[in-house]
């Protein structure tokens, strides 16, 4: 008999929840796998120190001694106890542990706003009900063909298909052969994916925006283009590393771990999915469409397609078309023949996502110049000058997401996501609200968008130069000196007023992070323009959750994108997960994107020679113009 490998079950002190790890696994792995997210900005390569837990408990020998290179990333434990990095700690015992604040990853209220937009019901899938003849009615037919026919008459149509697969679901259903009343869920009108007996009102599909760090699932109503229940939740590869390149890096190191990403993603959509169908009070079996977008690594790794040709030159994806794809294939819990629509992709940048994004904009959209900015770990720009349109994309860092930031985190609850400074010179702050299950309201750190207010607002308090250094520490009494005399970093909040007992810090490195971010962001934008010969935006639509909780005057006021009135910064939320589900709703939405992917041209950053001077140019954290490039 095989012998079983052991396991080990690891305990949370403030919650019920286990973890269960195989002998020698590391913490962090399991803990994913069990639905426990730990921060994982380096994607477990032991290089970040993001993945920092607290040891409560350990049976003997269940953790080796830290290595010299985990030793060299843990901090001092402020009452003697012991910090480990989950990724580097092979359990091999028993274990109680923390997770403090700073390395949750919030799993389940990330906040992806939507937009309820007016869409005209218009359905890829609609259910019909009807009779069938009995079997002895004359001529005798099988039962194919009285479904068939009795379809077809109940459509108007002049015939649909049945595919065997859905009969073969069909004859499972106990008394599917006596049924005189059938439902059936039929796909434009012409193929049946669904058979049940009786009669099934709720027509339900399902849109799911991907994004690398969380994703977001709306539940529809198909009949009513209406929100049933909408869920988001962080995407478990982030175990995988932050950004896209980690997950191209590993799946590129072990091939077997691209079927372990998708699973690992497809597995947490339908757990998620499940639940709002609980909410919604909706059968899975009633879920009969799905539409998903993404960012093309996204889309290659829920199609299990290999994302490393998104990853050299000339960046571009294994399959560009949008794609159809029965549930069961995908390994969704819906309708197992229901069908699920993927976004086509652009290129190794520009994918679904942006393509739903644009779906989302209106014909004024294409009249005079309009940019669209989606900023995340890699920010996408499309451009819209007199109906043509063309994209770019270009590497931002993670500082957009509150990564590789000091006191850096998710737009979570506790996040600080504004900063001002007072005329008196007080800093004050606003966190996204929620205390936690003790009722702690205090913040925890800064996720993007508040890194980028608490930088615009010490550039306008001039504790920021334009240069991105830090003003000295006779200016201010929260600015701290390093031991060269120099500020090293502005606190924002002190350590009694935070939920890590520490301070809150916008550190001279964090701006740093910034700079380089909206240089690479700005540099693109500039290039995009100058090709169209564009000097002179009407407006600039932010995207994506970052940009939805922008304040237009922080991004103006160190010239993350060209001046413009304040007012022509529109933030128009998750316009992915919106077009993902303009799509679901209106079936004629699938054929404009097949069609936008056309027309959208593509500009590569790689190897333009002009983009160097202008990220340079554009590290100053000031509203400069639009560059007239030769
Ligand atoms: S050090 Fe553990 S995830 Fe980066």
């Amino acid at each position: 008999m095989s012998k079983q490998p052991a396991v080990h079950q690891v305990s949370l002190s403030d919650d019920a929840r286990l973890i269960t790890v195989r002998d020698g696994e590391r913490l962090l792995f399991g803990a994913w796998k069990c639905g426990i997210g730990i921060k994982s900005i380096c994607g477990g390569r032991g290089k970040c120190g993001s993945c920092i837990v607290q040891i409560d408990a350990a049976a003997p020998d269940a953790l080796g001694a830290p290595s010299a290179a985990e030793a060299a990333l843990l901090p001092a434990h402020p009452q003697g106890g012991t910090y480990r990095l989950a990724c580097l700690c092979e359990v091999r015992g028993a274990l109680t542990i923390s997770i403090p604040p700073e390395s949750q990853a919030v799993r389940s209220t990330p906040r992806k706003p939507f937009t309820v937009t007016a869409v005209a019901a218009r359905p890829t899938a609609t259910r019909v009900t009807f009779d069938i003849d009995a079997p002895d009615t004359a001529p005798p037919r099988a039962l194919t063909t009285r479904i068939e026919q009795a379809a077809a008459s109940a459509l108007g149509a002049r015939a649909v298909e049945l595919p065997l697969p859905v009969l073969a679901d069909f004859s499972c259903v106990p008394g599917f052969d006596t049924a005189r009343e059938v439902t059936a869920t039929v796909l434009r009108d012409r193929r049946i994916v669904q058979l049940l007996p009786g009669r099934h009102s709720r027509n339900c599909g399902v849109a799911v925006d991907i994004g690398t760090t969380s994703f977001v699932v709306f539940l529809c109503d198909l009949a009513r283009g209406q929100i049933l229940a909408m869920r988001t939740a962080i995407n478990p590869q982030a175990m995988y590393g932050e950004d896209v390149i980690s997950r191209i890096t590993h799946i590129q190191q072990d091939t077997a771990l691209l079927g372990n990403m998708r699973k690992l993603l497809v597995d947490e959509i339908n757990r998620v999915l499940i639940e709002a169908c609980a909410e919604a009070e909706v059968l899975p079996d009633d879920v009969v469409d799905a539409v998903l977008v993404g960012n093309p690594t996204m889309q290659h790794i829920l199609l299990g397609l290999n994302p490393q040709p998104l990853g050299r030159t000339p960046y571009l994806p294994v399959r560009s078309e949008g794609v159809d794809i029965r549930a069961c294939e995908l390994g969704l819990a819906i309708a197992p023949q229901a069908e699920a629509y993927v976004f086509p992709m652009v290129s190794g940048y520009i994918g679904g996502d942006t393509l739903a994004a644009l779906l989302t904009r209106a014909a004024d959209f294409y009249r005079g110049a309009q940019l669209l900015v989606d900023v995340g770990t890699n920010g996408e720009v499309v451009l819209a000058h007199n109906g043509m349109l063309s994209a770019t994309s270009c590497a931002t860092g993670p500082v957009y997401e509150g990564a590789h930031i000091r006191c850096g985190m998710r737009a979570a609850p506790g996040a600080i996501e504004r900063v001002w400074v007072q005329a008196d010179g007080a800093i004050r702050w606003a966190a996204i609200g929620e205390a936690n299950a003790a009722g702690d309201k205090r913040p925890i750190g800064l996720c993007g968008s508040g890194v980028i207010s608490a930088v615009s607002a010490g550039v306008r308090a001039r504790l920021i130069g334009r240069d991105g250094a830090l003003a000295p520490p006779a200016t201010h009494r929260q600015l701290h000196a390093n031991s060269e005399g120099e500020s090293d970093e502005l606190v924002l909040v002190r350590a009694p007023y935070a939920r890590t007992g520490r301070d809150i810090v916008l550190a001279q490195q964090d701006i740093r992070a910034v700079q380089l971010g909206k240089a690479a962001l700005r540099a693109g934008i500039e290039i995009l323009l100058a090709e169209s010969g564009v000097t002179q935006l009407d407006c600039v639509y932010l995207a994506g959750t970052f940009g939805n909780h922008l304040q237009p005057e922080d991004i103006l006021e160190i010239g993350l994108v060209p001046p413009l009135p304040v007012e022509r910064v529109r933030s128009i939320g998750n316009a992915a997960g919106d077009g993902a589900r303009a799509a679901l709703l209106d079936r004629h939405q699938r054929r404009r994107a097949a069609r936008l992917a056309q027309r959208l041209s593509v500009l590569e950053l790689s190897g333009r020679g002009d983009f160097q001077d202008l990220f340079v140019m554009h590290t100053a954290l000031s509203p400069a113009p639009v560059a007239i490039l030769d």
